[in-house]
């Protein structure tokens, strides 16, 4: 019997969900199902704006150990794009030098306003992340759009593309994304939902959940700045209850507890960061009561 072995045995259910993520294992994490598959997803991912490092040693070291152990507590779904400078280029070294690339689901974007533009930045995109195939291409930030979804319909049809998305983070976004959802009928939509932000609660994640489109959310800290606001604060205890055992997985928590969420992309550069983060994908998700007592209390800070 090996250490997990053990470990399982000796301790029931609840008690393993209490566990940290690299003790509790793969196995346990809460998953949610894509709709327009059934396909089962993590719902930690990962993002990756600031993955943009050079080529040294010294700046990549960190993302690969990052990465490493976000593959290893059963992590798939990255998040990156051309805009994020070197970061395509950055994943596709570290991915094909730790030879995940088959236990990943890699997802990038576009922005070209011309449909040869477009092609030409997927090509582009393929070869940085050392891909012949992309788990989700997405429409960044409305640009383009009207001329990127017929090409990533191609590429999908290709079997080059296995779905196809649209992200903002912007709220001043969310009019003219709600109408292009309706029109192009996307696979995923990406958007960013937080405690601080949870605008996107009250048209989108509702129509993405009525109309079968998975959910990834961007932002669940607030770029970081949510940090500042809890500061040193203490957890309140009934966080416990539904295995919160710090800030960042009330905030994790919150964010994937919406029924129309499937993912949450949390930038992470720190390993610390990647173990905590996991914590938030073990035990339970809370429920609506308990989401609306996260709202009321974040409010009260
Ligand atoms: N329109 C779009 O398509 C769009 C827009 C924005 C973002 N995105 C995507 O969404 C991802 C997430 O957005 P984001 O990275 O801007 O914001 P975020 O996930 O809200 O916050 C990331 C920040 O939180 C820190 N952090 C992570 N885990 C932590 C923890 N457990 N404790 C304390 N600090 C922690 C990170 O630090 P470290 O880096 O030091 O670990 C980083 O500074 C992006 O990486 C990108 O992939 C897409």
């Amino acid at each position: 019997m090996d250490r997990r072995e053990f470990t399982k045995a000796s301790l029931g259910a609840a008690s393993l969900a209490m566990l940290p993520p690299a003790i509790a294992g793969p196995e346990h994490l809460i998953r949610k199902a894509i709709p327009s598959s059934g396909e089962l997803i993590p719902i930690v991912g990962l993002g990756t704006n600031r993955y943009g490092v050079d080529e040294s040693a010294a700046s990549r070291a960190p993302l690969r150990a990052a990465l490493e152990r976000f593959h290893k507590l059963g992590g798939t779904l990255i998040d990156t794009a051309p805009q994020y400078r070197t970061s395509e280029s950055v994943l596709g070294d570290l991915i094909a030098d730790l030879r995940i690339r088959d236990d990943l689901f890699v997802a990038t974007k576009t922005d070209k306003s011309n449909a040869a533009d477009t092609n030409a930045q997927i090509q582009g995109s393929a070869y940085k992340l050392k891909t012949s195939k992309f788990d989700l291409m997405q429409v960044h930030n409305l640009r383009g759009w009207k001329t990127a979804f017929p090409v990533l319909r191609e590429w999908q049809q290709e079997g080059r593309i296995r779905y196809i998305g649209m992200s903002t983070s912007q709220a001043n976004q969310y009019e003219d994304f709600e109408a292009v959802m309706r029109q192009e009928k996307p696979d995923f939509i990406q958007i960013n939902y937080s405690l601080e932000q949870r605008e996107a609660a009250d048209r989108i994640l509702p129509l993405a959940a009525d109309n079968g489109v998975a959910v990834i959310i961007n932002r669940a800290f607030g770029g970081g700045r949510i940090f500042k606001v809890v500061g040193d604060k203490p957890l309140p205890d009934w966080a416990k209850d539904f295995g919160c055992a710090s800030w960042a997985q009330f905030l994790l928590k919150y964010a994937c507890g919406h029924p129309a969420a499937t993912v949450a992309i949390p930038g992470m550069t720190k390993l610390r960061h990647v173990d905590d983060n996991f914590g938030a994908a073990h035990g339970r998700l809370p429920n609506t009561a308990e989401r609306n007592r996260q709202e009321a209390f974040f409010d009260s800070l």
